[in-house]
């Protein structure tokens, strides 16, 4: 699978949505947007209606994460809102096979997400469920915190995990992602990269999506 880049509009301005997606469009392969709801993390962030409109203002799809207490409630209507990846937590969800079911009915392509003390291997049968697994390389609920490489055996075992049922599920990090951590993630088996800080604490944002690429690449 190619490398792809995810932006986290988490530390952007929260003001000027479109332009910060613009920023990055043609340069990143999704616009990763943080649902917090103050529950199952201690940050607050954006809801549905934020979503649904910032889906119309942008051309790039939105890889939605969902750190909520209730995805099973809320999950599919970020798909039907115009997202194009919607992820549950699995440390949240009470019913995860029929949460993500109704998440590809819904039309969007269904992520699992593990917190950083999560195991994966619990999770091995649900990967015929699943178009990408999320494995936070920090705790949720912050951008610009440092990235934690104790999860990077974690990454290493779903790789193969991933491998040993054909491949198909894209296999993404979050948290902590910038030049100096990339290329041990891309080296684990990682392939999709969320980043928030390394993106839009730099100076121009699309640069900084190539750079990144050009390191998990290598
Ligand atoms: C953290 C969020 C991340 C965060 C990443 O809970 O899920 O997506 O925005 O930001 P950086 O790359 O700055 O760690
Ligand atoms: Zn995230």
């Amino acid at each position: 699978m190619a490398v792809q880049i995810s932006p986290s509009i988490l530390t952007a301005d929260f003001a000027h949505l479109a332009d910060v997606a613009a920023q990055v469009d043609g340069a990143a392969d999704w616009l990763h947007v943080d649902v917090m709801d103050n529950h199952f993390v201690p940050n607050l962030t954006i809801g549905l209606p934020v979503v649904a409109s910032l889906a119309k203002a942008t051309g790039l799809p939105l890889d939605c994460h969902l750190m909520i207490e209730d995805p099973d409630r809320w999950a599919p209507d970020y798909a039907g809102a115009g997202a194009g990846s919607v992820t549950i937590h699995a440390e949240a969800a009470r019913a995860p096979v029929r949460t993500l079911r109704e998440i590809r009915a819904a039309g969007a392509r269904a992520g699992l997400a593990l917190n950083p003390a999560t195991p994966v291997r619990p999770y091995e049968d649900l990967l015929g469920e699943i178009d990408m697994l999320l494995l936070m390389t920090v705790e949720p609920g912050f951008g610009g915190q440092r990235f934690l490489d104790i999860v990077l055996p974690k990454v290493r075992a779903a790789r193969e995990m991933i491998a040993r049922h054909g491949g198909e599920v894209w296999l993404q990090v979050d948290g902590g992602v910038s030049a100096d951590t990339i290329e041990r993630c891309a080296e684990a088996g990682a392939d999709v990269f969320v980043a928030g800080n390394a993106v839009y604490g730099s100076a121009d944002p699309a640069r900084a999506v190539q750079d990144l690429r050009a390191l998990a690449t290598r």
